[in-house]
């Protein structure tokens, strides 16, 4: 019999520290008008000195747990995306199970704001294999840590926070597939130079900020996060045997409200069936999609039975999209 695989736990957290777009102002030429205008973005929580990933990641996986009603001893894979987490080594899917008090494997996927996606790929092969039966996939950063904050192409973009998922195995198929993608041609575009073996720290690497995020083409990233987005959602579905008019909810990577738009317009999905929810979050990369859908989860958006997109896209260039019918009961509270 194939094993199926479902969401059965969300859970989020931002950290308290909300940081409004005018703080931005003194810092950079910028201001409160041009970031809402081109992103949408009002505010964005950055956690304060001390917090690290893990922490964040930790406190979303209780939430997920809780609602999967479930105990963090039944969990046999931890599986974290980010790209800021605690050290460069171990994963900081290690260091959540440490705080957790766990002894189940644990490891880290890279792909930036994609990350969501390959981790939910990883996790639903994992359970439909046999190899685990409880995955908790968190998406977790602490972006602020790596922003210049002498550049306004990429510090007011980006925040800090974590969302967690339970995966666990199904009798009938909650996940229907994921597709992924990924073109290393345009690796430059979106980069973290610093700190690899290509430019290890030294203090010159460290005073030129090569251990900050880069973006010399906004506009180009832009361009292709719509097109591969797009992409991959009409992919995944007419895989799994659904058009884009299937579809009652889509919940994209909260980059930028203008790139979400714009992706439901290409796909002719109507606004109110997309979840547009940057405006006090930013974009907070590979945790941006679990804290989307735990907020719609909570705001009574998914309804048992709904047909639900996820998609992203981030540095690599990487992108994805999930089909799923949502298997979890709504929020009676
Ligand atoms: N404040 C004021 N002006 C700014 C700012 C800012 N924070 N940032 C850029 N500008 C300026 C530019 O320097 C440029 O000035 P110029 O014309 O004198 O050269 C002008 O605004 C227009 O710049 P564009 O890049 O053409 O502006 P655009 O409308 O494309 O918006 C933005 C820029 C918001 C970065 C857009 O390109 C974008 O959203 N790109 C995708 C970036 C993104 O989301 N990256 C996150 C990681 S990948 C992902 O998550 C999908």
């Amino acid at each position: 019999m194939t094993r199926h695989a479902t969401i059965t736990g969300v859970g989020s957290v931002l950290p308290p520290r909300l940081v409004p777009n005018a703080w931005f102002e003194d810092k950079v030429e910028t201001s409160d008008e041009w970031i809402r205008e081109r992103t949408g973005i009002e505010a964005r929580h950055f956690a304060d000195d001390g917090v690290v990933t893990s922490d964040l990641a930790v406190e979303a996986a209780r939430i997920a747990l809780a609602t999967a009603g479930i105990t963090a001893e039944q969990v046999d894979l931890i599986v974290c995306a980010s790209v800021t987490g605690d050290t460069p080594f171990p994963a900081t899917a290690v260091w959540i199970q440490q705080k957790l008090g766990l002894s189940c494997p644990a490891f880290d996927v890279n792909a930036a704001c994609a990350g969501f996606s390959y981790g939910l790929a990883t996790a639903t092969g994992f359970v439909q294999a046999g190899m685990a039966d409880t995955v908790l996939l968190i998406g977790a950063e602490v972006f602020s840590r790596i922003l210049d904050f002498h550049d306004r192409q990429t510090c007011v973009l980006f925040g800090d926070g974590a969302g967690a998922t339970v995966i666990q195995a199904a009798d009938r198929p909650g996940i229907e597939g994921t597709v992924l993608g990924a073109d290393g041609t345009a690796a430059e575009i979106l980069i973290m130079p610093g700190g690899g073996s290509r430019e290890p720290a030294t203090v010159d690497s460290v005073a030129a900020q090569r251990h900050r995020i880069q973006m010399p083409n906004g506009r180009e990233v832009f361009k292709r996060a719509v097109t591969e987005m797009a992409a991959s959602c009409r992919e995944v579905l007419e895989k799994n045997g659904h058009t884009t008019e299937d579809v009652d909810l889509l919940i994209p990577h909260q980059a930028n409200a203008r790139i979400m738009t714009a992706v439901a317009e290409r796909l002719h999905i109507p606004p109110e069936k997309a979840v547009i929810d940057v405006s006090d979050v930013g974009n907070t990369s590979a945790a941006s999609i679990p804290i989307a859908l735990d907020r719609a989860y909570r705001a009574g958006r998914m309804h048992e039975g709904d047909l639900v997109v996820f998609t992203s896209f981030g540095a690599g260039l990487t992108w994805g999209a999930t089909a799923m019918r949502w298997t979890m009961p709504g929020v009676t509270t």
